[in-house]
């Protein structure tokens, strides 16, 4: 199983690279890695596991946070109306945003970053993305809220990029023009 020590943290250069698709059909071995990303994530919301193992809560992860280079995710989130987005997808894409956005109004969080970078981060309001599940069949998701912004921040680290990248480094909390800010 993953633990922190598997996670890289920031300035190792493989957060910074772009990742690799994943052939598909997925390997064996492709799919082992996402379902050990996405094992991960629920354990780290179990309590009793997460204090066992020293584990930090997370609600996402992508595979260059294990130092692997390859386009894959996992998600594990509630929305607010308590709807579980449990997902372990491979490409993902956003392939279409609403122009209006939304961000946390406690800013985010990263697993490969240890210490808290206060800020707003803008994230599209809406998103809808298509991917290919565990089993390499194709599905489009439509996402918003909380479940939106996981998708783009885990989707952000196969391109490279990081949540603070985002966050204006004069005004952390400037105003976001035509955005929703979401309570978590
Ligand atoms: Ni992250």
């Amino acid at each position: 199983m993953i633990t922190m020590k598997d996670i890289i943290r920031d300035g190792h250069p493989t957060l910074r690279k772009i990742a690799e698709e994943v052939q598909l059909p997925p390997s064996q071995e492709d799919q082992k890695i996402l379902e050990s990303l996405h094992e991960f994530i629920t354990n780290s919301q179990d309590p009793k596991i997460a204090e066992e193992f020293g584990l930090r809560p997370g609600i996402g992860l992508a595979a260059p946070q294990i130092n692997v280079s390859k386009r894959m995710i996992a998600v594990y989130v509630k929305d607010e109306n308590d709807k579980l987005y449990s997902h372990m997808l491979f490409n993902p894409k956003i392939i279409s945003h609403s122009v209006e956005k939304s961000y946390l109004t406690a800013g985010e969080g990263c697993l490969s970053v240890d210490q808290a970078i206060p800020g707003y981060v803008p994230r599209y309001a809406r998103i809808t993305v298509k991917a290919y599940n565990i089993d390499g069949k194709e599905i489009k998701l439509r996402l918003k809220g909380l479940p939106a912004i996981v998708f783009q921040h885990e989707i952000d680290h196969l391109n490279g990029k990081m949540f603070y990248d985002y966050i204006d480094e004069t005004n952390p909390f400037k105003t976001i023009e035509n955005a929703t800010p979401i309570e978590r």
